[in-house]
């Protein structure tokens, strides 16, 4: 059986640069070989093992002779990468590994659907060079809602990577649950980490440091930043149920598994208050390598407003003082923010005061609009998952849009990029978690990757078409839109 050769351009997202040339196809026969300097040794095998997987053939990975090139350097920036594909033969080159590991990513989507084992392949012939339009381009997942398990984790991790999302922001913390163990702290994991701590009371668990750290790494390995958010001074019930003495009047709150927002809130009047936030920023800042801190400060709306101010006041400067970037949701914005922080954007009002002034301030910002980029509106109305409170977002509704245009006063220069976040009240499994992920968040990836004046909805429609059976021999999950004439089978 043959594999139905496929295009250079087909890739999301959509490469910078793409030069076809039909006359330079490169055949991956039974004696190809991968060539790799020592410093990309461990992008080379990667390669290969994509290669054995697709082909049958051995695929061995040398230092020098193979027909297919891996170098390290020369090729002088962060993210970017060429491919050129000839027919002599196939070189991947970066500046960095992070690079290289993009470069990947483009030549996997130009194999067939992986894991058949067919025999002979053909790469299409020409140079690919590609580097992204925002350094940050994220997803978040919520693990206060529902529980996902660390291998769970690792498992969307290594999907997401495929569409070059270089950021997994995790939700750590709600009125329902807490999720990652505090040392000092034991009872928030003990109390409202265990069995019947999510929505429904299903879904509950935490990840203890040592997971999380190996998350980290894992991660990290593949090239992403973990962004661990602990949702402050509202969303707050689960660690009032683990410790009364951070509720108003120090009462014994009641677990909560219902959805509801709002009703929770830390008192910015007393200094236990501060003197755990502090404990548990210091801890979360030290086990995380990466350079942000979520902290949260969306939907305080039993927060008043001043307490809110003396809060974020207090708050906002010590992911600084413990060496990283404070990132929160916009409504941060209100208070004045230390010069590194990133606001997030996750509403539908088309404009927003606070926002654009710390744009103009010089903040760099996170785009989030609800109703374009949360993964966790339904598709449709008959979609079986999903809230609709920001409307339905259909897969054209996730693409067709622009950060840059999204907010007055916060245009391309202001963006860091943008992030889709899948809240999980009513997501039970990772099915469930790659059902409303997929296609949206490669939707997402291309806008942040992508230059601008590249993109087009249709050329998305049908490329995004040929991952049906790529998804499926991946044992990745979808969602079937109408919206697209999917591709059932690939050769
Ligand atoms: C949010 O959706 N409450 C950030």
């Amino acid at each position: 059986m043959r594999a139905t050769l496929r295009r250079l351009g087909d890739v999301i997202p959509l490469p910078v640069s793409v030069r076809p040339d039909p006359a330079a196809n490169f055949l991956v026969s039974p004696t190809v070989a991968v060539s790799a300097d020592p410093a990309a040794a461990d992008i080379a095998e990667q390669l290969a093992k994509l290669l054995r997987r697709a082909t049958g053939f051995p695929v061995p990975v040398t230092e020098a002779g193979g027909s297919i090139k891996i170098l390290l350097g020369g090729y002088d920036k962060n993210e970017a990468y060429r491919v050129d594909i000839a027919a002599e033969g196939v070189t991947l080159r970066a500046a960095t590994e992070q690079g290289l590991f993009n470069g990947l990513q483009t030549l996997r989507q130009l194999l067939p659907a992986e894991g058949r084992g067919i025999g002979e392949i053909t790469l299409p012939g020409g140079t690919i060079e590609d580097e992204p339009r925002f350094p940050y381009r994220g997803t978040m997942l919520d693990l206060a809602r529902h529980f996902f398990t660390p291998d769970e984790i690792k498992s969307y991790l290594d999907t997401i990577v495929q569409f070059k999302i270089n950021h997994l922001h995790l939700h750590l913390s709600d009125d329902q649950g807490w999720r990652l163990e505090i040392p000092g702290w034991p009872r928030l994991t003990e109390v409202s980490g265990g069995e019947g701590t999510g929505v429904d009371g299903t879904g509950g668990g935490f990840l203890t440091t040592a997971e999380y750290a190996d998350l980290v790494a894992y991660a990290e390995r593949r090239f992403v930043t973990i962004v661990p958010e602990i949702d402050l001074p509202g969303h707050v019930n689960a660690a009032q149920v683990a410790y009364p003495e951070l509720a108003r009047d120090g009462e014994q709150l009641a677990p909560r598994t219902d959805a509801e927002v709002g009703y929770s809130s830390l008192d910015a009047n007393r200094e236990e208050t501060y003197a755990f936030v502090e404990d548990v920023i210091r801890e979360v800042a030290a086990l995380t390598p990466g350079p942000f801190l979520h902290i949260g400060g969306d939907e305080a709306f039993s927060t008043p407003p001043e307490d809110y101010r003396t809060f974020l006041t207090r708050v906002l400067p010590l992911p600084g003082k413990y060496g990283k970037r404070a990132v929160g949701w916009h409504e941060m914005a209100a208070v004045e923010l230390p010069p590194s922080a990133v606001p997030q954007y996750w509403r539908i009002e088309p404009a927003d005061d606070g926002v654009a002034q710390a744009a103009r301030d010089g903040h760099q910002v996170i785009m989030s609009p609800a109703d374009r980029s949360y993964l966790d509106m339904k598709y449709d109305k008959d979609t079986p998952l999903g809230l609709d409170w920001a409307g339905v977002v259909g897969v054209e509704r996730s693409y067709d849009w622009d950060p840059a245009d999204r907010l007055p006063g916060v245009g391309e220069e202001a963006l860091l990029g943008v992030e889709a976040p899948l809240w999980s009240e009513t997501l039970r499994s990772p099915a469930d978690i790659e059902f409303m992920a997929f296609p949206r968040l490669p939707a997402i990836a291309e806008i942040g990757w992508t230059p601008r004046a590249a993109r087009d909805w249709t050329s998305f429609r049908d490329r995004v078409a040929a991952f049906g059976p790529r998804w499926h021999a991946q044992g990745v999950n979808f969602h079937r839109s109408p919206e697209i004439d999917w591709i059932d089978e690939e050769s």
